[in-house]
Order: C-alpha cells, then structure tokens, then sequence
C-alpha cells in the first residue's frame, strides 16, 4: 500500500462516516459506495448515479462475520460458495436481514452481497466497520468505469474517488441467486466466475445442486439497456463493415466509426474492455463498431457479449 493509497482510504473512511459516498475501487469495476446502513447515504447513491429506485445495490463486506448484520440466513450452499470464490467476483442473492434497508433491495427481500478481493475496498469496508452498498460508479445505463480517471470524468469533483489502479477483472462480478431449497445456482448476469467453474466446486459438495444460466425476473437491473457509451455502438458478426449502410441504419448523418478491437485473450479483453470502449466514444466519431468472430468462444466471452450486446444501439448480421 503506497502512502498516497493509506491517505485515499483514510479519506474515503471519512466521507462515508459522516454520510457521503465514494468512488471505492474493486477489482471488478469502480463503485460508488456508501455505509448500508445509512439511508440517508444510501439514497444519495441513487441521486449522484441517476439510478432509479427500482434497481438494487449490491451490498460488500470485508469479513465474513459481517454476514450476520446483512442477510437472514446464511446456509450450507452460499458458505460453501463464499468459501470457494470470496473475496472475489461473485455477488449472491440470499434473503436479506431486516437491517438491510428497501431503499437497498429495490422493495425485494434479498440482498446482493459480495466480498470483493481489492485490498483498498477491505481495508475501506473493515475501517468503517460496517460493509458499503455500491453499484458501478457511472451515471445509470452507461459505461462501468475501470479507473479513478474515469470515475471522476462521470461525476467531476463532487464524488471523492480512492485511487486504487485499474481493475484486473473489468467486468461486473457475475450475481448468482438460489432457488427456495438451495437446490439451484441460478446466473443472473454472466462475469468472471463461470458457470463451469461454479459446477467444477460443487462436485465436491455434499450434495447434487444444479447451475443455471437464466435472466433474473426479479433483478430489475437487468435491462436490456445497459453499459452505453457516448455514442452509438453497433455490433458485426459476418457481415462486412460497411460505414454508409451503418449510418443509413442509426439514421445518422454519414460519418466515421471507431473500431472497437477486443484482444484475443478473453480476460485481457474483459480487463480493458470498458476503457477501450471509453475512449473510442472520445475519437469525435459518428459511431462505435465492434466484430464478433467465431473464435471468440468460451464462458469469459459470454460475458463479455452480454455487455456489448445490452451497450449496443444495433446488430447487423447474424447475432441473434
Ligand atoms: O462487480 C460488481 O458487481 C460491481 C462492483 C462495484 O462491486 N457492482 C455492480 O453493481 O456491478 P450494479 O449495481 O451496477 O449491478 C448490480 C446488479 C444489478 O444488475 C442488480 O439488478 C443485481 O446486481 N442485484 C442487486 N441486488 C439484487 C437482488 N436482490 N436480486 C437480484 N438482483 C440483484
Ligand atoms: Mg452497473
């Protein structure tokens, strides 16, 4: 930890003591947090992001004993998960506590948690002593951030930001839920941790528990919508690029696109994805393309195609 870091998170603490919020670095994107169990704090987010309040926050803790304060129960299934992948990318939907205010869950009774792995987000959480509910640091519907810079271009000088360096992920952690009886793992949204890699664990659990991939009905967060830049992103696959009939189609005056290039390597691609779509939106460009190519195959890719598809403003050829 470097002295400006020590420096950043004793400022952070402050801030969320005395009721603001914060831009928290995480090692999947950087949050906008705020003590959970302030309200007051807690309704702030919503304001600064232009979040509705029908989308739930994502509630992190530094110490599993602080599970306690946040959920109604904690059983064998998630303990075993939160064994295997916290601290980490993963955000379970368990039953929430009553201390976990409506203004968190959006109305629902649970609660997404997450023990995230960055060690200035622990060290944030565990000096406030108590954990922090924090959505993606960007204005509602737009491009998570990765750095502080980006944080701080979104919100200006009104939001302190700790500065915690790039994320390693990119991506928002990947929200599982369970059915009634823990008989389910059920993948809201797609992320670094896998559905092969949550089946690869549970072989050795105790028992036979399947794992889904299925849209939340009840994570309204989910939008189609999502993760949008500046200007429009349109995605190719199997077609040629064609800059005309792409303006014809975003009925735009013909312009110029920026190539979005994603790396071959999908966690290195995940790790700058959100910065490289930034800075093409800076290029003064009519558009954003992107191209999806067969070889981009693996679950890592899926989540990164669930991003670009809810970012994207058009799809021409054959994605479904
Ligand atoms: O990696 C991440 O998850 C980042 C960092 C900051 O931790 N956070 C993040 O938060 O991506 P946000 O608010 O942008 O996305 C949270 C997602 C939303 O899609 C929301 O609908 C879902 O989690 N979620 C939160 N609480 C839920 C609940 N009780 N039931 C179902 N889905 C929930
Ligand atoms: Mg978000």
């Amino acid at each position: 930890m470097t002295f400006q870091q020590d420096q950043d998170i004793q400022k952070a603490v402050q801030i969320l003591k005395s009721g603001g919020v914060v831009g928290l670095p995480t090692e999947t994107v950087y949050g906008l947090a705020a003590n959970a169990f302030d309200e007051k704090a807690i309704k702030k987010i919503f304001e600064t992001k232009k979040r509705p309040f029908f989308d739930p926050l994502i509630v992190h803790i530094s110490h599993l004993v602080q599970m306690k304060s946040v959920v109604k129960e904690f059983t064998d299934l998630p303990q075993f998960l939160a064994e295997k992948f916290w601290p980490g990318p993963l955000t379970m939907v368990l039953p929430k506590s009553l201390k976990i205010s409506s203004t968190i869950t959006s109305g629902l009774d649970s609660v997404g948690v997450r023990f995230p792995k960055h060690t200035m987000a622990q060290k944030i959480i565990s000096s406030l002593g108590a954990p922090v509910a924090a959505p993606s640091a960007n204005l509602f519907g737009k491009t998570s951030p990765t750095t502080a810079e980006h944080v701080r271009k979104e919100f200006g000088e009104t939001v302190f930001v700790a500065d915690g360096g790039s994320c390693t992920v990119g991506l928002e952690s990947t929200v599982v839920g369970f059915d009634e009886n823990y008989q389910i793992v059920k993948i809201y949204r797609p992320g670094a941790i896998t559905q092969e890699q949550i089946q690869k664990v549970l072989e050795n659990f105790n028992r036979k528990v399947y794992v889904t991939q299925e849209e939340s009905k009840v994570a309204p967060g989910h939008l189609k919508h999502h993760y949008m830049p500046n200007i429009p992103l349109v995605i190719l696959e199997g077609v040629d690029f064609d800059a005309h009939k792409i303006c014809e189609a975003l009925k735009i005056l013909p312009s110029e696109g920026a190539k979005l290039d994603l790396h071959t390597d999908a966690t290195h691609a995940a790790r700058e994805l959100y910065a490289n779509l930034r800075k093409c939106a800076e290029l003064n460009k009519g558009f954003i393309y992107v191209l999806k190519t067969q070889d981009q195959s693996g679950e890592l890719w899926t989540a990164i195609w669930d991003r670009l598809s809810k970012a994207a403003t058009l799809k021409l050829g054959e994605i479904k």
